[in-house]
């Protein structure tokens, strides 16, 4: 199994270049099935979630070609299988949306049921009720989910909760429907403004993404031939915020986008640490043990769940007693227990933890629970006096490309050991 191991503490200073969004790839990859010609994405994260989606897309009859471990061109001109592989899909969250882009393409899509992170409940009845609403039959039996239909005819869709999935998934089966589709109650997250260009640059028609109002008019045909670049890393990006802050550092954290961070920016801010806005890039520097503070996670533009963990190791070591709440998962503090291990003092009465903060944390042996719990161990051994050894990094892998180098390169004392199971 391999492990980080993290010698700490260490304060973060220098620069670091965010990656494409995984959340935005994850999303954009299946959404070029719905394309019959040729497209070139560019600034995709170098992750396993992408590696495995860009072989699932070749057994459904993509050509991928790489250009460079960022770079590819998707022919999926002779998409000629609709059935994605069970094992495959049922690994990760974001295969759902090959319900969406395989049903606007062929009329037909089997998926595993949704695999991912272990964060509680994560249903997906919206995503159904938009496929139903366009007049497809969806079955939900023996570890897949199948649906079919023989037009998809646009229709409004009202989102009884806010869903990125959903509202996503909502856009893939509209976009070749006949006539228009209306999402109300849609999610605003930026990824879903990017997957909205996206689709957008290859002939599509939609509307209105980034409001909770959009409308899809279906096109007949999305041609291809574009290059598109995807969106930079809204979390990435905040994680090294966090980084900073925890770790008393001064981070310029380059090719990200402001303006998406402006409800983390606002929350250093209060806590006593400074952030510059340098357009494309955003600088971040803490010189003091932060405030307490209370937050509560919500959908886009509120405090994204994603960086509630890293926010967490913040207000672990915070001056006074912070509260987190957790509006969005419901098992998303799972790796207090293993902040507790370093040192913290965080009780967690179901979707709210009282975090008691300590003067330091000290390392420990700990266990990345989920991917962004991963990314807060690798914080919070940066600012841990002693060795602090990490494990599960198959979820960190999933979604962080380099991080060890990017953290690397900042000061840390990191290291990755492959041990023989
Ligand atoms: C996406 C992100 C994930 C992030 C989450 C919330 C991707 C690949 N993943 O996940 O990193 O944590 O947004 O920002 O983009 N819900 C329902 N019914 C549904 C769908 C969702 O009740 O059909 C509920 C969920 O249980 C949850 C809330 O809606 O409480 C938000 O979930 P959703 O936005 O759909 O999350 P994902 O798209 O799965």
């Amino acid at each position: 199994m391999d492990k980080l191991v993290i010698n700490g503490p260490t304060k973060l200073k220098g620069e670091v270049t965010i990656s494409g969004a995984k959340n935005a790839a994850v999303a954009i990859l299946p959404a070029a099935l719905l394309i019959d010609g040729v497209c070139k994405i560019e600034n995709l994260p170098n992750i396993s979630d992408v590696r495995t989606y860009c072989e699932i897309l070749e057994k459904l009859g993509a050509k991928i070609k790489w250009f460079s471990d960022n770079e590819i061109e998707i022919d999926a001109r002779n998409i000629d299988c609709t059935q994605a592989p069970l094992d495959m899909t049922s690994k990760f969250r974001a295969s759902y949306y090959l319900l969406g882009s395989l049903l606007g393409r062929c009329g037909t899509a089997e998926v595993g049921i949704p695999g991912g992170c272990n964060l509680g409940a994560r249903p997906i009845d919206q995503h159904i009720k938009a496929f139903e609403s366009l007049g497809a039959k969806v079955d939900v039996s023996q570890g897949k989910i199948s649906a079919k239909v023989k037009k998809l005819i646009g229709n409004s869709i009202y989102m009884d909760v806010v869903s990125v999935g959903a509202t996503i998934n909502a856009i893939l089966v509209s976009v070749l429907a006949e006539g228009t589709t209306t999402i109300d109650n849609a999610a605003k997250e930026p990824h879903i403004v990017d997957v909205a260009n996206f689709l957008n640059t290859m002939g599509a028609d939609i509307r209105g993404a980034g409001t909770d109002v959009i409308k899809i008019n279906g096109v007949k045909k999305l041609h291809g031939d574009c290059t598109y670049s995807v969106v930079p890393d809204q979390i990435e990006a905040g994680t090294f915020m966090l980084a900073a802050v925890a770790s008393k550092g001064d981070i310029l954290i380059k090719n990200c986008i402001p303006e998406h961070l402006d409800c983390i920016t606002a929350k250093i801010i209060e806590i006593g640490g400074n952030v510059e806005d340098l357009g494309d890039s955003i600088r971040v520097s803490m010189n003091k043990r932060p405030n307490k503070a209370t937050i509560k996670t919500l959908p886009y533009p509120g405090y994204p769940t994603d960086l509630q963990p890293q926010m967490g190791v913040v207000l672990s070591i915070a001056d006074g007693t912070s509260i987190i709440n957790e509006s969005i998962w419901d098992s998303r503090f799972q790796y207090t227990c293993e902040l507790n291990k370093m040192g913290a003092k965080i009780t967690d009465q179901g979707k709210t933890a009282v975090f008691e903060g300590v003067k330091n944390l000290t390392g420990a042996p700990v266990y990345a629970t989920d991917l962004r719990a991963g990314a807060a161990l690798i914080i919070a051994g940066n600012i841990a006096d002693g060795e602090t050894q990490l494990y599960n990094l198959q979820h960190i892998d999933r979604g962080y490309e380099n991080i060890e180098e990017k953290f690397r390169s900042l000061g840390a004392k990191i290291q990755r050991i492959c041990e023989p199971d």
